[in-house]
């Protein structure tokens, strides 16, 4: 059985290979995404470490003059994705990448702990020394963007000022933020991700308005954070996006120590306590027991739960009472008998939709950051339940993107596997979880 699912994920990351970089799945996502190319890197290295610092190279290649790393990087033309590079118009920020159209926005950062990960796995430790020691800089200059760009209040919590930043692009979390927001315009366009996927299974016209609506308020800024900072009614402080700016801080100051190179270990470090001591004190919620976003810019927490709550285990930011408080949450809400481990949204709500993208949907990468975040804080038990029902899962239903978390289907026609088939960061991540 571990055989034919390590074959079938290498089958899997060498059809969407596109030379140079992986695309997460075949017509629904044809280009190269910041995050995904990450976990995807992670596979990988289990296959070939070539291919994963490929990876990382191609994404850091589309690298913009300030450090900014977009969360799409067009290497090529394709018209199976909508909004493409026509509608986001990355060259309207001067300090864009010349050599690739992007978007003008960013994903969760997850390169400093990739790299970490690519030392774990590679063999040769030497030569993959030299090649962390060829990128890390880049990965460092994207980490002083953020600081520099993404924190008004200098509080060391980064802001996301567009849902898709936040990675889990349709969650309920925003639906508050919806409400809230004032003439937005019922754009003419052309979904293409329904023409692939099942309406029922994506975000509704509606939602798309709304995130048009907003990346049109940052090209009328030409993307220039200090504007969109002051005017865009998105912006959030994310748990997950933080708790990844959280770890790759971690994994850099550890890599950079292992280089013997001290020069932004200091910078590195004044950062973390600052973001750590912000992040327990501001996103953490004592009733609900996990971490959860804050609205900036109408200055309110957003009080749901999602699998993002719980991204902070993998990291050492969580206080002990803390690690007791999530744990009891997660067993309560999210760890019962009649689901798989672990939904995007909290079951026992009511905005719960188990098919719906991130409105209830179990997503391998989360299932990984939680898995290997119990593993960190000796939750043995809990991290081998999380690790059993990811590859339960693949097993059964195929690598798809999301997977309904109900263990029993109403319909018994209907399959657990949603979203997009072949997806890559399911066949990436399942080889890392199975090399373990
Ligand atoms: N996930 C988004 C989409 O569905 C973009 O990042 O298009």
């Amino acid at each position: 059985m571990k055989e034919k699912l390590i074959e079938k994920a290498t089958q899997i990351l060498n059809n969407n290979n596109k030379g140079g970089f992986t695309i997460p799945s075949e017509g629904l996502y044809p280009f190269q995404w910041n995050w995904d190319s990450g976990f995807i890197a992670i596979g990988l290295a289990h296959i070939n470490i070539e291919l994963a610092k490929k990876e990382l190279e191609s994404l850091l290649d589309a690298q913009w003059e300030n450090g900014f790393v977009p969360h799409i990087v067009f290497h090529n033309d394709s018209d199976s994705y909508f909004p493409g590079p026509d509608f986001h118009l990355s060259k309207l920020h001067p300090e864009a990448s010349k050599k690739y159209r992007t978007t003008g926005m960013t994903q969760p950062p997850v390169l400093g702990f990739v790299l970490q990960e690519l030392y774990k796995i590679a063999e040769d430790k030497k030569a993959i020394l030299e090649f962390i020691d060829s990128i890390i800089d880049k990965v460092f200059k994207k980490h002083t963007y953020l600081y520099e760009n993404r924190d008004p209040n200098n509080e060391g919590l980064m802001y996301i000022w567009h849902n898709w930043e936040s990675g889990t692009d349709n969650s309920p979390i925003w639906d508050e933020v919806w409400s809230k927001m004032k003439n937005v315009p019922k754009y003419t366009f052309k979904r293409k991700d329904t023409t692939h996927i099942d309406a029922s299974q994506r975000p509704s016209n509606e939602e798309y308005n709304n995130y048009l609506h907003l990346i049109e308020i940052a090209k009328s800024h030409n993307y220039n954070e200090q504007k969109i900072a002051e005017n865009s009614p998105f912006l959030i402080q994310d748990p997950l996006f933080n708790a990844m700016l959280i770890a790759s801080n971690e994994a850099l100051i550890e890599l950079y120590t292992k280089l013997g190179r001290e020069e932004n270990i200091d910078q590195l470090k004044a950062w973390q306590s600052k973001t750590i001591k912000n992040f327990n004190e501001k996103l953490f919620d004592e009733n609900l027991g996990a971490y959860i976003h804050y609205d900036l810019r109408n200055n309110t927490h957003i009080r749901k739960i999602t699998s993002s709550s719980f991204a902070p285990l993998f990291t050492s930011a969580p206080s002990t009472k803390q690690l007791e408080l999530m744990q009891n949450c997660y067993s309560e809400k999210f760890d019962t008998s009649d689901l798989y481990a672990c939904a995007s949204f909290d079951p026992t709500h009511q905005d719960f939709n188990p098919k719906k993208y991130w409105r209830g949907p179990v997503w391998i990468n989360l299932n990984w950051i939680i898995y290997k975040g119990f593993l960190k804080h000796d939750k043995q038990k809990l991290a081998e339940k999380i690790k059993n029902d990811s590859i339960e899962l693949i097993e059964k239903f195929g690598f798809y993107e999301y997977f309904n978390p109900h263990r029993k289907l109403n319909n018994s026609e209907e399959s657990n596997g949603c979203g997009g088939a072949n997806f890559s960061w399911s066949a990436a991540l399942l080889l890392d979880i199975l090399n373990a």
